[in-house]
């Protein structure tokens, strides 16, 4: 009898535990450029906006300023650990503390690690969005208090996903920064502007957090298109670019984590995943990696990527693009899930 008493003991207090770890992750908290900008840029000065058909086409709601047909990858990451279906935009006036309080996204279409990169479109630099950050906690310790605030702070999970704009907006198509830089040196300008935004957000109370690497941005539909008449291949020297900046981001990701006491630190590696669904599209049910879905797939993204476009797809699932810089939400969904069952499953459990 005493016997059968302590088991159950011993099972509640287990799954008391199991609980507990499930809820580990309270929040998902988004720091980067269009790859995960839920709706930032719809409340800015910019050019660079999406919150207009046909984007979010397959959204539940219509257009909400993500530069895709559906979803964006931190979407689904925050779905797959069992918070929501979707993270809000901080600037979004349509959601306050309380919807922030489980996940809010900072990110900004068009920006970078470099100020320089985020001028070119006026949106919101690196810098930036970590005021905003600042200030998000001042609303959650007015709205939860200090002890259940800080907890959460401390235990939500951060990703940061950007870096694209800085080479493809910025340096191998404006003068200055390649005047000032090879493509070396900027990418170690890059990697320290990374280090010391996490030695921040570690500062902070930050502990879990994810650095996205680098797609094959080479083979973007519209870099492609420079190339249209020498058979629109992916250009390799930008695919090369993304390879070494990924090597270096591995390389400050392991010695931030032996560094800051308590961090968890995890690189987020889209690139071979994304190499494989552009070289190998029918394995993954696309039937196009060349082109995107919006208008002829060349060229189309922001404002020319119009609803009275008539080349437009009427299927996007069939393409690994949905504009000519960014994946469909099929695409989006394929990147989460894996990188749910990689780099980030240390968080889950
Ligand atoms: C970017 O601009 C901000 C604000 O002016 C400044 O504090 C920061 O040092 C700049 N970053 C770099 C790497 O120059």
């Amino acid at each position: 009898m005493a016997f059968k008493v302590i088991h159950w003991v011993i099972l509640a207090r287990l799954l008391l535990q199991i609980a507990n770890i499930y809820a580990r992750v309270p929040a998902i908290i988004v720091f980067g450029d269009s790859t995960v900008d839920s709706g930032n840029n719809n409340q800015i000065s910019t050019i660079l906006k999406s919150n207009f058909d046909p984007y979010g086409r397959d959204f539940i709601g219509g257009p909400t300023g993500r530069f895709s047909n559906g979803r964006v990858p931190t979407d689904f990451i925050c779905e797959a650990f069992g918070i929501k279906p979707t993270i809000p935009a901080y600037l979004d006036p349509a959601y306050d503390i309380k919807d922030f309080a489980t996940g809010v996204c900072f990110a900004s279409a068009g920006t970078g690690y470099d100020n320089a990169t985020s001028d070119v479109l006026s949106v919101i630099p690196l810098w930036k969005e970590l005021e905003y950050y600042r200030e998000y906690q001042k609303d959650l310790r007015g709205y939860l208090g200090d002890e259940k605030a800080n907890e959460i702070l401390g235990e939500a999970l951060y990703l940061i996903s950007i870096g694209t704009n800085d080479f493809l907006e910025n340096y191998y198509v404006l003068p200055k920064r390649a005047s000032e830089f090879s493509i070396e040196e900027y990418q170690n300008f890059l990697a320290g502007i990374a280090g010391n935004f996490i030695k921040e957000l570690y500062n902070l109370g930050a502990r879990k957090m994810s650095v996205g690497g680098l797609p094959p941005m080479g083979c973007l539909p519209l870099e492609r298109t420079t190339k249209l008449f020498s058979g629109s291949k992916c250009i390799e020297e930008y695919n090369d670019a993304a390879k070494d900046f990924n090597e270096k981001l591995e390389g400050l990701i392991a010695s931030l984590n032996k560094e800051l006491t308590g961090l968890r630190l995890t690189f987020s590696n889209p690139y071979d995943m994304l190499f494989q669904m552009i070289q190998n599209p029918k394995s993954f049910g696309f039937e196009d990696a060349a082109t995107a879905c919006c208008g002829t797939g060349l060229f189309e993204l922001g404002y020319l990527c119009d609803k009275m476009n008539p080349f437009t797809c009427s299927d996007a699932n069939k393409y690994v693009f949905w504009d000519s810089f960014h994946p469909t939400e099929k695409t989006n969904a394929i990147l989460a899930d894996h990188l749910v069952k990689t780099s980030l499953a240390q968080f889950l459990w």
